[in-house]
């Protein structure tokens, strides 16, 4: 090169770049990536399409200068920023990187992480943080505490602007913790990754109890206890790539048509298979999911909070390439009862959906609320209410199958009707009823059962009598609640043809500020 100042200024810009790639040194990577976890920068590479990546603030630093930390600068300050491709489409990134000052959150980490997330909302793209991090930078004091909050804030606004997506790929304590929870989906590693507020040590000294960093916020704690966690991958790689695979099922933004997927899949396959997973008794359980594989296009069904409240099923598949929200209820777990936890997750759900405009199947095999004394001193009144809440404030297509039971308020609830859903569909299976046969004989007929002579007959001729009138979907079709009692063979059909009709559905809530949601 005959330009002699460029060249040594190009040198400069080389040396500097590499300077900013050796992070917290070759010891410490050695250390991290032994604990079978990818580095900061390798994590980025499994996410993005190859060669996609562009760094953003690579030689930013610190500012702190206590504690001897004006002798000690990282450029780039323990995380890395800035956007590429997944599948084509454009993403914002963060990657935390736990081998400089172990991914402590300073002001200057979070002015980064800031600068991303404003992009993200301002170009109408998804933002994903990889989480590694031991929380504030401790030297910083309050500093570190504004760099939080001004996360917090932006994760908040951004919410129903752009999907949001934290991976916890290590230790996420104190601070760290509460900017995934305000995003959309949590993403965690077994064994290697753990979220709390406050850690074991602490809690051995204010409550005395023992307990391990696995037990109190591991992935399994999470995705299963306290439904703070709606992925668990088996190692880095693994949940990069899940994060993938839900993006594929995401629009980019709140005014983002979802991407239309071509599929080979015929709309009219037949699931006379169906007729075989629906049981010959209506106390026989049957696995949901078996339905939703049937029917979906190519039986490809991403669940969300797979371990979490197992006796809802909610997660997305597609029909006819565009992507829908299913919810049902789970007739395998508790009878498909619903109670906090299923309301909690369904109504995450619903409210996600329809943020983000994407339609909602739910399909309902629901005998009622679960009764007991721990669901109403723990508020099933309060988390129950959140689902009709989330339902009845939706206004994407809504379009409700009843496979078998819909009773009680649980029938109300589940996108019924009278709650705004589209079209209601149902079975011959159906059975739609205040109650069930035996409950609802035992309180109405209490008189006449107590005075007949032979009680057990009296009691089986009133409860066939009640079946016979109550327990099919015809009552509710007379009524218009049921637009159309269905074959399963036609379910695919059925529902492509639903949501095809619904595709330019206009409804819109009355205006208001916001509305009070039961939380
Ligand atoms: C500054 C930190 C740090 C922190 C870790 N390091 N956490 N530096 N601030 N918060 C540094 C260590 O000094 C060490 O530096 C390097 O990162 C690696 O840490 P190790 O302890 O060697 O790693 P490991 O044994 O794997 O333990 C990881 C850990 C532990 C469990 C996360 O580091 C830890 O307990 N850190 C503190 C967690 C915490 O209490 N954070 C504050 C939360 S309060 P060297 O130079 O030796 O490599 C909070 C309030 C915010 O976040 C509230 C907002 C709402």
């Amino acid at each position: 090169m005959e330009n002699e100042v460029l060249r040594s200024k190009l040198d400069q810009l080389e040396t500097k770049t590499a300077e900013s790639l050796e992070a917290g040194g070759e010891e410490r990577i050695k250390k991290h990536e032994a604990g079978g976890r990818l580095s900061a920068r390798k994590r980025l590479d499994v996410l993005l399409d190859p060669g996609s990546f562009v760094e953003l603030d690579r030689f930013k630093i610190h500012k702190c200068k206590n504690f001897g930390m004006d002798q000690k600068y990282i450029l780039g300050d323990g995380v890395i920023t800035g956007y590429g491709r997944i599948n084509g489409k454009l993403v914002y990134v963060y990657s935390q990187d736990f081998t400089v000052f172990g991914g402590s959150l300073s002001n200057t980490q979070a002015q980064k992480i800031c600068k991303v997330l404003d992009l993200a909302v301002q170009n109408g793209a998804p933002i994903i943080g990889l989480n590694d991090s031991g929380g504030a930078r401790i030297q910083e004091g309050v500093e570190a505490l504004a760099g939080y909050a001004d996360i917090f804030y932006r994760n908040t606004r951004a919410s129903g602007v752009v999907p949001q997506i934290s991976a916890i790929m290590g230790p996420c304590a104190g601070g760290a913790v509460y900017s995934p929870s305000l995003t959309d989906f949590v993403f965690m590693v077994k064994d290697t990754s753990y979220m709390f507020v406050t850690g074991p040590d602490v809690i051995k000294t204010v409550t005395h109890e023992d307990v391990t960093k696995e037990e109190l916020g591991g992935a399994s704690t999470h995705a299963q206890k306290s439904g703070v966690c709606h992925f668990t991958a088996d190692n880095d790689k693994h949940c990069l790539l899940l994060i993938r695979e839900l993006l594929n099922f995401l629009p980019s933004n709140n005014m983002d048509d979802s991407a239309v997927l071509k599929t080979t899949d015929p709309i009219e396959r037949n699931n006379e298979k169906i007729y075989e997973i629906l049981p010959d008794s209506p106390k026989k359980p049957y696995d949901i999911k078996d339905i939703i594989t049937e029917v979906v296009d190519e039986g490809y069904f991403l669940e969300v909070h797979q371990h979490y409240a197992n006796n809802i099923v909610v997660g997305f598949a597609r029909l006819n390439g565009r992507t829908v929200g299913v919810i049902a209820n789970q007739p395998q777990v508790l009878a498909g009862c619903l109670n906090i936890d299923a309301s909690k997750k369904g109504a995450r759900f619903v409210r996600y959906c329809d943020a983000f405009n994407i339609p909602i199947l739910s399909l309902v095999d629901v005998p009622g609320f679960l009764p007991g004394t721990d669901q109403e001193w723990n508020g099933v009144i309060t988390h129950g209410a959140k689902l009709l809440y989330a339902y009845s404030e939706a206004t994407v297509p809504l379009v409700t199958l009843i496979t078998r039971k819909a009773y009680g308020g649980a029938y109300d609830v589940m996108a019924s009707k009278h709650i705004g859903a589209d079209i209601n569909l149902a079975y011959p299976t159906a059975e739609i009823a205040v109650m069930g046969a035996e409950g609802a004989v035992n309180i109405i007929f209490r008189n006449e059962i107590k005075n007949a002579t032979d009680k057990e007959g009296e009691r089986k001729k009133l409860v066939e009598s009640y079946e016979e009138r109550f327990n099919n979907p015809y009552r509710a079709a007379e009524l218009g609640y049921i637009d159309e009692v269905i074959d399963p063979a036609y379910t695919r059909k059925r529902l492509i043809e639903s949501f095809e009709m619904l595709k330019n559905k206009r409804h819109n809530n009355p205006p208001k500020k916001h509305g009070n949601i039961p939380l």
